[in-house]
């Protein structure tokens, strides 16, 4: 074992970490909600050259940032930036935005944990598909109930975070992600030999342009920024604790293709499961995953209740651990901060950060029920978090992360990063330059105008 205790060990071990991080609700439910909802084909292809062109370069930049400073997300930008220390306070973008997205992402979190426990004791059985939206609505908007499997999902998340990088982290994501890979292979095969699976193969792959409109193009940026967790410094905090010889460019083409197979593995699981009961949408929104499919679990296996059981069953435990790989590093984002800036210790850093995204994600599950009506800039707080984190600080994050990259920070250092002092070839060097240069800085920026265009369009819409 690596005699720093804030290193990964492995090359694989980073690999995991950082694919844990990406691979999340984004990918098995966010995703196959935003293709039912988007058109399927043409919108994945535009999420795949969006993935290639925008989030990987900015994954890769984040990667140089922090494996450069190698301290934490502050200290890494004054040492890239040749010791200017105003630069540290970058550092406060994961700061806060650790806070903001576990607050939000628990809450569904919570909810997958509650499902699981459903598979588990067998409660999907016998309820008609109306008993299924009536139960989640109930359920969503409970004061209590979701809180307390919120809370549950924060706990264990602290659990892990608190034991540190390498025993809690990097261990947590070898466990987890080889088992949630074996689970989306189990679902895959049962999924595609239901009846009608081509359909919903036809409907995941076969691309109809004529759906695409600016609205589409939006959607596929912010879901392929949302699935690497790009621009919240997620990924710059990951990769303070990698070692000197990870060659970065190859770690973030590996990570964005472990991250898209997740993603479209989880449409080979759900779209043919859609499918195989005639008259069902794929373009059931957010509630795809809590109401459509438990009550297609129950349907789809006929006779063979105990198939409905176990598919149930590994498809909301794949639900847990592809939320606690993702919230592990959301919460990891405050707690670095805490732990090297303000010089508290790993174990009361994680519980401070952990009580106070406790206290914020009670708010956004309540807008679910009783807060309904509590609205900021006309929104509920969960929504509100969202747009702060998915429309502002991942876009704006990541564009100042390829400014700093490809403007301030001196090119010889940046080369020296990527070519690990010359030691690895990086063919694509020259290309990642002009994206975090030109392309991307210019391309986020446009689309950012165009979304907040929107958004007050809609508020003012709406009085
Ligand atoms: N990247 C994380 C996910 O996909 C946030 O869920």
């Amino acid at each position: 074992m690596n005699k720093n205790k804030n290193v990964f060990t492995s090359k694989v071990g980073a690999i995991l970490a950082t694919a844990g991080s990406a691979v999340g609700l984004g990918n098995v439910w966010r995703f196959p909600t935003e293709a039912g909802t988007n058109g399927g084909g043409a919108f994945i292809l535009i999420y795949v050259l969006f993935m290639l062109l925008l989030g990987v370069p900015i994954m890769v930049t984040e990667f140089a940032i922090g494996r450069h400073g190698g301290k934490d997300v502050s200290h890494a930008f004054v040492k890239m930036s040749g010791g200017k220390k105003g630069w540290r306070w970058m550092g406060l973008i994961p700061m806060v935005s650790g806070f903001l997205v576990l607050s939000y992402y628990a809450v569904v979190a919570g909810w997958t944990l509650y499902y699981a426990y459903e598979a588990l004791i067998d409660g999907f059985s016998g309820k008609s598909p109306e008993d299924f939206t009536n139960d989640f609505g109930a359920f969503s908007s409970d004061p209590i109930q979701p809180v307390l499997w919120m809370g549950i999902i924060i706990v264990l998340t602290c659990g892990i975070v608190a034991l540190g990088v390498q025993k809690g982290i990097e261990r947590g994501a070898k466990i987890m992600m080889p088992m949630l890979f074996v689970f989306i292979l189990v679902l895959v095969g049962c999924s595609l030999t239901l009846p009608n699976a081509s359909k919903g193969l036809t409907f995941l792959f076969q691309p109809d342009f004529s759906k695409v409109n600016s609205s589409v193009i939006l959607s596929a940026m912010g879901q392929a920024f949302f699935s690497l967790s790009v621009g919240l410094g997620c990924l710059c905090t990951y990769a303070c604790y990698f070692r000197k010889d990870v060659d970065l460019m190859k770690d973030g083409l590996h990570v964005a293709s472990i991250d898209t197979l997740a993603a479209l593995f989880s449409g080979l699981i759900i779209f043919p499961a859609v499918y195989s009961i005639p008259g069902l949408q794929p373009d059931a929104g957010p509630s795809l995953v809590f109401v459509t499919l438990p009550n297609v679990f129950q349907h789809e296996f006929g006779d063979m209740t105990w198939l409905a059981y176990l598919f149930s069953l590994i498809f909301y435990l794949l639900l847990v651990m592809a939320a606690l790989t993702s919230s592990i590093s959301m919460l990891e984002m405050s707690t670095a901060y805490f732990n090297k800036n303000l010089h508290l210790s790993r174990p009361l850093a994680t519980v401070i950060v952990s009580v106070v995204c406790l206290v914020l994600g009670t708010f956004c599950s309540l807008s679910f029920g009783d807060w309904k009506d509590v609205q900021i800039f006309g929104m509920g707080f969960f929504d509100l978090f969202d747009f702060l984190v998915a429309k502002l600080i991942m876009p704006i994050g990541g564009m100042l992360m390829c400014i700093f990259l490809g403007w301030v920070v001196n090119e010889k250092v940046l080369r020296d990063e990527l070519t690990n002092h010359g030691t690895i070839k990086s063919p694509l060097y020259p290309a990642f330059r002009f994206i975090i240069r030109y392309f991307a800085p210019i391309c986020i920026f446009l689309i950012f105008v165009n979304e907040l265009y929107l958004y007050f369009i809609n508020l003012f819409g709406a009085y």
